[in-house]
């Protein structure tokens, strides 16, 4: 399968916001991953609704909702409406994970559940068939810019086998340190989509690297 790259729009330049939405809209990337971020599920603040509503407004790609918030079920009709194509919650923060993914599906998105480093991909066993994506984290969640852990790899085996013995159609999401230098491995182990915020947003042409991430794993 094509492996797709999905710029995070926490590292643009929120001063030049719709020029970096448009640099990722003509480039090989495939998804906006967006970092919707609480204060208290982790210790930082993104941004929130309005601003989401300015990228949707001008991203011509599919965008990929990360929800770093404690109950998230308070907010899935308003994702839906500020067109979120794809909603992903913290295993960690839903007490109710499936009435959770079957809302968000209800609201006419793809569900997505995302496991902290410390969580083991057992903990999906029962709700496998019903992801349309898992997003591993390959930092702790809450900032970009920080180094990739290794330990992701087993992981992502892990996942990949789990999908497969569960006859599952289930993306393999990695975020968070992904460079040139972890992935192609990623990819290898089994991933399909990988995000990239610093790598891609500080670099010196974006949409080069952008189309460098792209060729090194497909
Ligand atoms: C971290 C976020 C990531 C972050 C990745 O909590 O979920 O999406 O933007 O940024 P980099 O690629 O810089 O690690
Ligand atoms: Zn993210």
């Amino acid at each position: 399968m094509n492996k797709l790259i999905a710029p995070s729009v926490l590292a643009a330049d929120f001063g030049n916001l719709q020029r970096d939405v448009e640099m990722v809209n003509n480039s090989k990337a495939d998804w906006f991953h967006i970092d919707i971020m609480d204060g208290v599920f982790v210790p930082n603040i993104s941004f929130g609704m309005p601003v989401l509503k300015a990228i949707s407004s001008h991203a011509s790609k599919t965008i990929d909702v990360h929800l770093m918030i404690v109950d998230p079920d308070r907010y899935i009709t308003t994702f839906a409406d500020l067109g979120a194509d794809i909603l992903t919650v913290h295993f960690e923060a839903c007490t109710h994970l499936h009435r959770t993914i079957q809302a968000i599906k209800a609201s006419g998105m793809k569900a997505g559940v995302a496991l902290n480093p410390h969580t083991p991909i057992s903990v999906l066993e029962d709700i496998i068939a019903d992801l349309d994506l898992v997003c591993i984290m390959s930092v702790n969640p809450g900032f970009g810019g920080q180094s990739f852990i290794e330990n992701t790899y087993k992981k992502v085996s892990q996942l990949k086998d789990l999908i497969t013995r569960s006859g599952a159609n289930t993306l393999i999401e990695i975020d968070g340190g992904v460079t040139n230098k972890n992935a192609k491995q990623l990819t290898e182990a089994g991933a399909d989509v990988l995000v990239a915020g610093s790598y891609v947003f500080k670099s010196e042409n974006p949409t080069e690297t952008i189309a460098d991430l792209k060729s090194l794993c497909n």
